[in-house]
């Protein structure tokens, strides 16, 4: 933590102090580069992937899901390439043995404590694990590094078992595992992540660039849908000899962190090099056949890569503000939109030790919740649940007080604009369904 900038700093404290994030297995001191969503967290987090899902699969006819394996056979990981390719250059201080990235050192000391280097090794990013009960015996395995090839080695089972036809995408969200030796800026780069892939089938004879950029336009458009600012976005066009094994094209989508610009999402042409591969390697056949052309051929394919953890770190940034109010106190705010924040709406009793505001306001409450996330707050007063709201990004706030008991309104407050209006509690229903 050490490193954090000063925004990054209050970004991870609020993220802690309200419980979306927590380091991991901080009782016994912490596990470097792992992480766990709090209550908020988890509901932000699926929040963001159900949005992913709806625009990506369930919008669309030519994109199915699968859920895949996290291990997966060996024989994977030979035919992918990564037992040969997914390897980081790295050094290491002779003194107190951390390990750093050469290409983000500056200067040949050891950053931590100023020791010489070792000359740059090679050192794998793959996860190990051993299936069986004698370890010395079992067989080793590992962690997928991606999620792209549970598809791959799906495919023939997703062609013959629905009736999807090329053009068409398989598309998966789950986890994935690096042994990454950069650590640092929080949920950024962790050594357990998740990622949402699309693997997107095509005909050798396709124009390929045409559904390149028409993926990289929806990666744009999902972006925003979930609060990311495209002027907060970067298109860089990664040179050959950077690019992953397999890539022919690749564009990392990059963002403008609190600590600098960097990737948040990956969009790369593959071509049909995974399916090849898998194919010679299983001995299997991974033709498709296209009825009308007659045309037998391996489908090459269009990757969009997006990781959740990277999207939360994204969205949270992006919605963090600070904002002077003009009795001269500051709020945070966390402008999420409506439809990622983890609560639509919370509930309070203007009073807690009125039973008659107390019930009704029990009463609003669990009708509100039956169709939106709602929260109920009866601790402290107004103002300091209004704050708690704001950092936690609920958009609406409602207040049942003495008028409520009479004339069946309630206060409803604006998260942005901090206005408050009546609103009938019989229109509740239809006010927010107009506005979340
Ligand atoms: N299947 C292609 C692939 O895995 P990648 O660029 O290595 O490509 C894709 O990863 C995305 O996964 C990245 O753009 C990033 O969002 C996320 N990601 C990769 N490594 C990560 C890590 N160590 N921690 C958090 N997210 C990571």
């Amino acid at each position: 933590m050490a490193q954090l900038n000063k925004s990054m700093e209050k970004l991870v404290s609020l993220t802690k102090r309200r419980g979306f994030i927590y380091s991991g297995s901080e009782i016994y001191g912490g596990l470097a580069s792992t992480y766990d969503y709090g209550p908020l967290g988890v509901e932000l987090k699926n929040n963001i992937k159900n949005v992913w899902w709806k625009l990506f699969v369930q919008d669309r006819e030519d994109i199915v899901g699968i859920d895949g394996g996290i291990i997966l056979s060996p024989k994977v990981w030979e035919a992918s390439g990564h037992i040969n390719e997914f390897k980081d250059p790295l050094v290491e201080c002779k003194k107190c043995h951390h390990r750093f990235r050469p290409d983000k050192l500056k200067g040949n000391q050891c950053p931590d404590c100023g020791g010489e280097l070792t000359k740059e090794k090679l050192f794998s990013g793959m996860f190990e694990t051993t299936i069986g009960p004698v370890k010395e015996e079992g067989i080793l395995t590992y962690l997928r590094p991606e999620t792209a090839q549970a598809i791959f080695i799906n495919f023939n089972n997703v062609l013959s078992s629905t009736n999807v036809k090329i053009p068409f995408g398989i598309a998966q969200i789950g986890k994935a595992f690096r042994n990454e030796i950069t650590t640092g800026n929080f949920i950024f780069r962790t050594i357990e992540f998740e990622q949402m892939e699309i693997e997107y089938f095509i005909s050798p004879k396709e124009n390929w660039e045409k559904v390149f950029n028409s993926f990289l336009k929806d990666m744009h458009k999902y972006a925003e849908m979930v609060g990311i600012s495209n002027a907060s976005l970067y298109d860089h066009d990664i040179p050959e000899k950077e690019r992953a094994h397999y890539s022919k094209k690749t564009i990392d989508i990059e963002y403008e962190w609190p600590f600098g610009r960097d990737e948040l999402w990956g969009l790369a042409y593959r071509t049909n090099y995974d399916l090849t591969k898998h194919s010679e390697y299983s001995e299997q056949n991974m033709d498709y056949f296209d009825d009308e052309t007659r045309d037998k051929y391996i489908p090459h394919v269009i990757e969009p890569s997006c990781g959740v953890d990277r999207t939360v770190l994204a969205v949270l940034a992006s919605a963090y503000d600070e904002e002077k109010l003009e009795d001269g106190e500051e709020r945070i705010v966390l402008r999420l939109k409506p439809e990622i924040a983890p609560y639509k709406v919370a509930v309070f009793p203007l009073l807690r030790n009125k039973p008659d505001i107390v019930k009704k306001a029990r009463e609003v409450y669990l009708q509100v919740k039956s169709d939106f996330s709602t929260f109920w707050d009866e601790r402290g007063n107004i103002g300091k649940r209004y704050r708690y709201q704001d950092e936690i990004g609920t958009p609406f706030c409602l207040t049942v007080d003495f008028d409520t008991l009479d004339d069946d309104t309630v206060t409803v407050r604006d998260r942005d604009t901090m206005k408050q209006i009546r609103v009938k509690i019989s229109e509740l229903k239809d006010w927010f369904a107009s506005r979340l």
